[in-house]
């Protein structure tokens, strides 16, 4: 090997001798946990001195680690829950996704023995929690008398529908109202009504599905309407009340 050839050997053998490795992609949903995950791979020991974790669009930093202290944005860590400058685990974990935290992210690690930047991209999706049904009256409903019926979810990323169905499998979906709004976050709440005429003691399960703009469930919920204890006549007659 020349003198040349050796230098430049050794120039390259010593910028790669600390290499970051991140994943390329991550598929969040709002409201859960997203772990984006790097990894500081060295050949022999290393020892952290600094990393840094920001969004390639933003300039504040959401997680450093300087002088053997490490300073935190709000929802953002490490995902390692102890993790100390041995820990080649730099991987970052967002506590609670939110719609704007997608984008690009850049990690950047510097150690004794040489530093590195990589940069990982999250994008996130949000869906419709399972539904919460409730009902007017609420109980002791008098047989063949009307009952609403709610059902209600929120958090999807479109407007969606809502199904209904009786314990028979009946779709009862053309006689009900939806109402769809757009919440704070920019997500979606629904809000179906059902109102059961004439309600009877056969018929007192309803079962409601959410669907995502594509047509895909994304949550069931049943209720049982609560009827009044029935008493019938010939007791009321055997009491001596009617
Ligand atoms: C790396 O460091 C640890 C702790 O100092 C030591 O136990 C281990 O043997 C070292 N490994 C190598 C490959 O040098
Ligand atoms: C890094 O740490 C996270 C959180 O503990 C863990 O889920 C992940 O598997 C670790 N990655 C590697 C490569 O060990
Ligand atoms: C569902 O929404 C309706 C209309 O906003 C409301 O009256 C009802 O109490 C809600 N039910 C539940 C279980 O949240
Ligand atoms: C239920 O009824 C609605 C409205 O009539 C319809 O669009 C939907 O396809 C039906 N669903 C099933 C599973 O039959
Ligand atoms: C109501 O119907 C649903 C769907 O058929 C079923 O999963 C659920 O167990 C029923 N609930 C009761 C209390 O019978």
């Amino acid at each position: 090997m020349s003198l040349a050839t050796t230098f430049l050997f050794f120039a390259i053998h010593l910028a790669s001798f600390v290499k970051l490795e991140c994943n390329e992609e991550y598929h969040g949903v709002y409201g859960q946990q997203s772990l984006l995950q790097c990894n500081v791979k060295a050949v022999e020991n290393v020892t952290i001195l600094t990393v840094t974790w920001k969004r390639v669009e933003a300039d504040p930093l959401l997680l450093e680690f300087h002088k053997d202290t490490s300073n935190l944005t709000p929802g953002f860590k490490f995902a390692e829950p102890s993790w100390n400058k041995d820990n080649m685990n730099v991987s970052l974990l967002l506590t609670k996704t939110k719609m704007a935290d997608k984008g690009v992210y850049e990690c950047m690690v510097t150690t004794d023995r040489g530093d590195d930047t990589a940069t990982t991209s999250l994008s996130v999706t949000a869906k419709y929690i399972t539904p919460t049904m409730s009902s007017i009256p609420e109980t002791n409903i008098k047989e063949n008398t009307d009952v609403t019926i709610f059902c209600n979810s929120t958090g999807g990323q479109q407007t969606g529908l809502i199904w209904w169905f009786d314990q028979d499998g009946y779709n009862w979906t053309h006689r009900t109202e939806l109402v769809a709004k757009e919440t704070d976050d920019g997500l979606f709440s629904l809000s179906s009504k059902f109102t059961v005429q004439k309600a009877t003691s056969s018929y007192t399960n309803y079962t409601c599905k959410v669907l995502n703009s594509n047509g895909a469930e994304e949550g069931v919920a049943s209720f049982v309407i609560q009827l009044a204890p029935q008493v019938s006549g010939t007791l009321w007659g055997k009491l001596g009340l009617w």
